[in-house]
């Protein structure tokens, strides 16, 4: 069994990112920006806003961070946000989510401008993506991808079972394989027998937040499992899949931690490089 060291991976697109900040600034006498508004004070939020800021320097971007009381005004992060669209140092933004219950998520990810949108989440970019033109892709799933094509160049008629359907991943994560040309079935909590379709996939993509669902028995020998999960239990993190168990039938499986998490980070440099690329055009 292959373990896909996402640390590694990651570890490895940041020194690549790294020296393309060195070359860009070399180049336009300026490095991309990444700005991240963090609302409330949320303890996973702090963590990965935390994490977000000190890979970004690392790789050599501008990195800022705005924070806001949990009982900021709708109004207040809208004009900030209209503000950073219009600031030229600043490539991509980022609202860290979930935010709270009197700002509208919606909203608040329509006001970032599209080119700026480093996550991939404005309807823009979500209909760019589904129509196969240039967007930003949401970094999680863009970990995943890179992950699994590291594992399988050819994906060509592979079957792909996702496991959940968000936006966040799921079918974003869906598109990019339909671009590869697998089959792929999108499965969610009304899914008639997942593990059936869970034994047909040649590539499983679980992203559902249910410890440790995935099952030895749900999986084809020689399957690329890819765990997006982190679940907090007595036992501590665990991911989807049940880990000790598929790690004997798939040919290749993520941990959590240190699968996907790295990637999905090391993914949002590369996109905020790819938003200051393109805003040279
Ligand atoms: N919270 C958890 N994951 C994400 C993500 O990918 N983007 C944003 N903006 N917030 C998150």
């Amino acid at each position: 069994m292959i373990l896909i060291d996402g640390k590694k991976i990651a570890a490895e697109l940041r020194e690549e990112l790294r020296h393309e900040v060195v070359e860009l600034k070399a180049k336009h006498n300026k490095v991309p920006g990444l700005t991240v508004i963090l609302i409330g004070d949320m303890a996973p939020s702090q963590i990965y806003v935390r994490n977000k800021e000190k890979s970004a320097n690392e790789v050599g971007l501008k990195s800022e961070v705005i924070r806001y009381p949990e009982a900021v005004e709708e109004k207040t992060v809208l004009d900030k946000i209209e503000e950073l669209n219009k600031d030229e140092r600043v490539s991509g933004i980022l609202v860290q989510l979930p935010l709270p219950k009197h700002i509208d998520k919606q909203k608040v990810i329509e006001t970032i401008l599209p080119s700026k949108d480093v996550d991939g989440f404005h309807p823009m970019n979500v209909g760019n993506l589904s129509s196969g033109y240039e967007s930003s892709v949401p970094c999680t799933p863009l970990g995943c991808y890179l992950m699994i094509k590291k594992i399988e160049p050819n994906l060509s008629g592979k079957k792909a079972v996702m496991i959940g359907r968000s936006n966040l991943n799921g079918k974003p994560m869906a598109q990019l394989l339909l671009k590869e040309n697998c089959t792929v079935t999108i499965t969610h909590s009304k899914t008639k027998d997942l593990k059936a379709e869970c034994l047909e996939a040649d590539i499983i993509v679980a992203a559902v937040g249910i410890p440790e669902l995935v099952k030895a028995d749900w999986v084809k020998k020689d399957a690329i499992v890819i765990d997006v999960g982190i679940n907090k239990t007595e036992n501590g993190i665990v991911g989807d899949v049940a880990f000790e168990e598929v790690s004997k039938v798939a040919k290749a499986l993520t941990p959590v931690p240190g699968g996907v998490g790295p990637m999905t980070i090391a993914c949002l440099l590369k996109n905020t490089i790819e938003c200051f690329k393109r805003s040279l055009k």
